[in-house]
């Protein structure tokens, strides 16, 4: 099968490394455009980013000239990794110009017309992109994926909604690595927690809100339970923790929960899309799991792990989730998006 050609868009930045590292092999994607700033345009790879990393970046990316974050010369499919202080204008520009533009940057997700996409969860969702083109009068499209704290939630959650969840309670753990670089001090860091970490609990709390609610004629109608989030940030390098107290319209049991969790499958698993993991959620049974630097890397960063699943004498239930930010909360996220967004026809 021949590859679809695709760029990156703030290639040099944290994120277009780990999309790099991520798109290096696929199957049906082959990276052959790289864009950044005035500041990087025109230098070889290698001259314009710090590889930031384990390893080093592949030697035909290496050599590779950075291009303008301009329409014109990308192919159609970009995966955009730029800074939010310029991603609103030069985004929207791409998918004017016909580019299909799928976006790890906050910028648009909140946007009526946009899906905010967990293939496993909402994907129709998608169905939003019609409207999203005919009202801006785009050939192309814009399809984000969602914060990397909010996707760990989203994920530990989707199996049990089906009991009616009313109200969440969700506590953050947060990697450094969510951070970008250099990302916090490290005296501020080390040996120490953040209880603090800008715009996130408003971002968890209707992202989350926007995912889990269901797609109308009108629009997505937000998910009706109430969200509050509480975002750490800890010493830890990859993978955020989040710890979630459950309240139920009805009453499910230990035992109907596990079951949940333990067989949930979307659509990328069932389709056997190149980056799905087999068991998009997995359920821990021992009594310290999930844990970041033992747990976060399994299936390529791209599962959600969960546990200590018991009675909360406030809610329902309570249990931990984890998964990789990076990755899951990022890169992967968005590589798996297109893949689905492939399999819907919608690449072209
Ligand atoms: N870090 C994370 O774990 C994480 C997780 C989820 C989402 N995000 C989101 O992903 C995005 C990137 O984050 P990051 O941590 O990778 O940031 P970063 O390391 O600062 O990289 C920013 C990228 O944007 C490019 N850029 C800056 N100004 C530009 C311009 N005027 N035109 C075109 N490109 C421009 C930079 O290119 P130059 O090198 O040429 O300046 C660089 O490639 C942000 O929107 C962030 O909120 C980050």
């Amino acid at each position: 099968m021949s590859r679809i050609e695709v760029g990156i868009l703030g290639a040099t930045g944290m994120v277009g490394q780990h999309f790099i590292k991520f798109l290096d092999g696929h199957p049906s994607f082959h990276l052959t455009w790289l864009g950044a700033s005035e500041r990087s345009a025109g230098k070889r790879y290698s001259e314009a980013a710090k590889w930031h990393l384990g390893g080093s970046a592949p030697a035909d990316i290496a050599n590779r000239k950075v291009e303008d974050a301009k329409p014109g010369n990308a192919p159609k499919l970009v995966f955009s990794a730029m800074d939010a202080s310029v991603a609103t204008e030069i985004e929207r520009a791409f998918a004017a110009a016909g580019h299909v533009v799928v976006s790890n940057s906050r910028n648009h997700r909140m946007e009526g017309d946009v899906p905010l996409l967990v293939p496993e969860i909402n994907p129709d969702h998608l169905k939003l992109v019609p409207r999203q083109q005919r009202e801006r009068g785009w050939k192309g499209m814009i399809v984000t994926n969602p914060n990397c704290s909010t996707i760990v939630l989203t994920m530990g959650l989707a199996p049990i909604m089906q009991f009616g969840v009313t109200r969440i309670i969700a506590t953050t753990l947060q990697a450094i690595s969510g951070a970008g670089y250099p990302g916090v001090p490290s005296m501020d860091i080390m040996g120490n927690v953040i209880p603090f970490i800008g715009n996130e609990e408003e971002k968890m709390q209707e992202e989350t809100q926007k995912i889990l609610g269901a797609y109308t004629e009108n629009g997505v109608e937000p998910l009706a339970a109430g969200v509050s989030a509480h975002c750490n940030r800890v010493p830890v390098v990859d993978g955020h923790t989040v710890t979630v107290s459950v309240e139920f319209l009805t009453k499910p049991t230990h035992a109907d929960l596990r079951h949940a969790f333990e067989n949930f499958r979307g659509l990328p698993q069932e389709r056997e899309l190149p980056s799905a993991p087999k068991l998009p959620v997995q359920y821990m049974t021992e009594p310290d799991r999930p844990q970041p630097r033992k747990d976060a890397e399994r299936d390529r960063g791209m599962a959600a792990f969960v546990g200590r699943l018991r009675p909360c004498p406030v809610f329902d239930w309570k249990f931990v989730a984890l998964g990789h930010n990076t990755v899951r909360g990022a890169a992967g996220a968005a590589v798996l998006n297109a893949e689905l967004m492939q399999s819907e026809g919608l690449l072209g």
